[in-house]
């Protein structure tokens, strides 16, 4: 069958969009308001796009009502964030912060996630994520025309990573240590405990 996306509406697209693009990374994004508040919520729009300057980006979709998301506005306001990963241990309460609480209560306190503060930048980590990526804000790239789900995809330069020493051999980031999550459609998840390799051609 040919999905014709020049005719879907916006919600139409998304599903064939999340079911067909799998498995996406989740970045766990702490941010903090100019007010100070905390904030803490999941993004499956994720991936690390480059090395040099290392960058990754994470996209926050405007609501149907055209509303930013509070990450997005966090950002715009403190330009800098944090990517927490997230492992199959804390897959539940990442669930849990993406309920959609009133702007400036945090996640962080309502549902008891551990932050320890970070290095470079001002929103907190979450102390139980393998790997947490302090970053300073690159840029936002407004994708559509800024109304309902609109994207706002948000580049930041990846200024130091917290990584905890239980998923590291020879110093070296372990894949069967790692054991992150990955967001397939609907309800579905993944996880990173099916591993294979390949040789790559010379
Ligand atoms: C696993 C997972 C992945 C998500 N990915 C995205 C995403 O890529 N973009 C988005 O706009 N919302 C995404 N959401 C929904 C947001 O987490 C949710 O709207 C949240 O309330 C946003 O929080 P904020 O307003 O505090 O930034 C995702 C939710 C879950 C559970």
């Amino acid at each position: 069958m040919l999905v014709d996306f020049q005719k879907l509406t916006p919600r139409d697209a998304h599903p064939w969009i999340i079911n067909a693009i799998t498995p996406r990374p989740i970045a766990w994004v702490s941010t903090v308001s100019a007010a100070g508040q905390t904030n803490l919520a999941p993004f499956s729009f994720f991936q690390g796009i480059c090395s040099s300057p290392p960058t990754l980006m994470f996209c926050g979709a405007n609501d149907r009502t055209g509303k930013k998301k509070d990450s997005v506005i966090n950002v715009g306001q403190v330009p800098e964030f944090v990517v927490n990963l997230v492992p199959y241990a804390l897959r539940d309460v990442m669930n849990l912060t993406s309920a959609a609480l009133p702007h400036g209560e945090s996640e962080f306190e309502k549902f008891n996630v551990v932050s320890a503060p970070s290095t470079r930048v001002r929103p907190p980590r979450v102390v139980a994520s393998p790997v947490a990526f302090e970053c300073k804000l690159d840029r936002i790239v407004i994708i559509g025309d800024d109304g309902p789900l609109s994207g706002n995809v948000v580049f930041g330069t990846i200024l130091c990573a917290h990584v905890n020493e239980s998923v590291l051999t020879d110093g070296a980031i372990d894949p069967h240590k790692l054991d992150t999550i990955g967001r397939m459609g609907g309800e579905y998840y993944t996880r990173t405990t099916e591993l294979f390799t390949l040789k790559r051609p010379t």
